[in-house]
């Protein structure tokens, strides 16, 4: 019979579990034989203790087998692309689109914005009528119909890595480096794609702040990967401020659309290009990563990204006349606040934390998990890290619905940047490691 005492005193004492007792704890979770403040203190014993190569594979595995796993026929063999979690981070929106349009099919499965971080699928959900949840069977035959799918995480797909979620969620166990990885690599396993190409995101408004731990996260994620029989590659990338020029459910939608129109802000287009490369690459239809990049941008340049998208938003619910004129139909803020630079200098920090919590406060997020969101809540940002500015200048703007709430989110704002004397930037791309 499991003993979870002396499972739980085995990880406190810094022993090694076996792979027949790690599985035996994650279905005893699922069918009530652990309680979950018994889950918790093993969590903790793991944030400090640790889980060694043969104990996360094995964990990793029992999550993804805690539920059902799609299957795609050997022939489709999609690539999946996960982001660690940012703020202005809409590039799964121009990738899924975008990928699928070289051949490549693109299976996403997403989840909604966790803490100050916004998530793909609250952003879609800004589309009138846009179907974010679907069934796993009509997920795998639209991949096969028009070569890509967005869809939530439905809740038979690693239902105990949701269950360890939500505990670690509460107990001060999210940052540690194997519970990370596991959460992440067994929801790509359950979703079935052939590849993964990891976004680590770094700095202040990401779970890494420091590069370090970035990389060690990065590799973590290519190793367990590989240790599944999974390619994957992983890119550190900057979150010291946001990702483009908006932050908020329904603008950046519209960013993400401007991308694959051939317009929008360098920094969204590059990461793009670079993660799409990266996709391209493991998947097989470029040679090496300036390839894929080549090829993704000409498939910007000729439109084909973008009639991707309009047939993804079609095939999820979206009607004619809301993908022909999206910024016509998209929820639009009836009130505004600018701020202005009180002297002239560069922008030299651009806290992506703090524009994240600014829109979470004004309803762009969640307080807490049941909350409805504000899709139409935005910042734009007028300058960013690294430009010049002069007194007067416009730097932010708070487009929002709800006058209670504004002295909050004022208040995040007004710390979120600084004027200094020289010019700061920091490469987009941090760090890479490929399988
Ligand atoms: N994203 C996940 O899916 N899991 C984590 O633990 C952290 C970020």
């Amino acid at each position: 019979m499991f003993n979870i005492l002396s499972f739980i005193e085995t990880k406190r004492d810094g022993l090694h579990h076996d792979e027949a007792s790690l599985k035996t704890f994650v279905s005893a979770l699922l069918d009530g034989r652990v309680a979950d403040y018994q889950a918790s203190a093993w969590l903790m014993a793991v944030y400090f203790r640790g889980l060694d190569d043969d104990e996360l594979r094995a964990f990793t595995l029992a999550l993804a087998d805690s539920g059902r796993r799609v299957h795609f026929p050997p022939a489709l063999q999609p690539v999946d692309k996960h982001s660690t979690g940012g703020v202005g981070d809409k590039t799964t929106l121009v990738l899924v689109p975008l990928v699928a349009a070289a051949g490549l099919p693109v299976a996403k499965l997403s989840g909604p914005g966790l803490g100050f971080t916004g998530g793909t699928v609250d952003k879609l959900e800004a589309i009138p009528n846009f179907q974010s949840h679907l069934p796993l069977e009509r997920f795998v035959s639209q991949v096969a119909s028009i070569g890509c799918a967005v869809s939530g995480h439905s809740l038979d797909l690693a239902p105990a890595e949701g269950r360890f979620y939500s505990l670690r969620d509460v107990t001060a166990t999210v940052p540690s480096v194997p519970l990370i990885a596991s959460s992440i690599v067994s929801k790509k396993l359950a979703g079935g794609a052939g590849g993964f190409v990891f976004d680590v995101k770094c700095g202040d408004g990401a779970f890494m702040d420091d590069l370090e731990k970035a990389r060690y996260l990065a590799r973590a994620l290519v190793d367990l990967s590989r240790s599944h029989g999974k390619r994957s590659l992983a890119l550190v990338t900057d979150m010291d401020q946001p990702l483009g020029r908006w932050v908020g459910n329904a603008s950046e939608v519209l960013e993400a659309l401007a991308v694959l129109q051939g317009k929008g802000p360098e920094d969204t287009r590059e990461l793009c290009l670079i993660l799409g490369g990266a996709m391209v690459f493991l998947g097989g239809r470029a040679r090496s990563l300036e390839e894929g990049r080549d090829l993704c941008r000409r498939l910007i340049d000729e439109g084909k990204g973008l009639e991707k998208m309009e047939q993804l938003l079609l095939a999820q619910g979206v009607s004619a006349e809301v993908v022909a004129a999206p910024h016509r139909f998209l929820p639009k803020p009836s009130k505004r606040w600018d701020i202005r630079a009180d002297c002239s200098g560069w922008l030299c920090r651009l806290e992506a934390r703090a524009i994240g919590e600014a829109v979470k406060v004004m309803g762009g997020g969640r307080m807490r998990k049941d909350d409805a969101i504000d899709p139409a809540v935005s910042v734009e940002l007028h300058r960013k890290r690294g430009e010049s500015i002069e007194t007067g200048d416009l730097l932010m703007s708070l487009h929002y619905n709800d006058e209670a709430r504004l002295g909050d989110g004022k208040a995040f704002l007004r710390r979120a940047f600084t004027v200094g004397e020289k010019p700061q930037k920091r490469p987009l791309v941090l760090d890479r490691i490929i399988d």
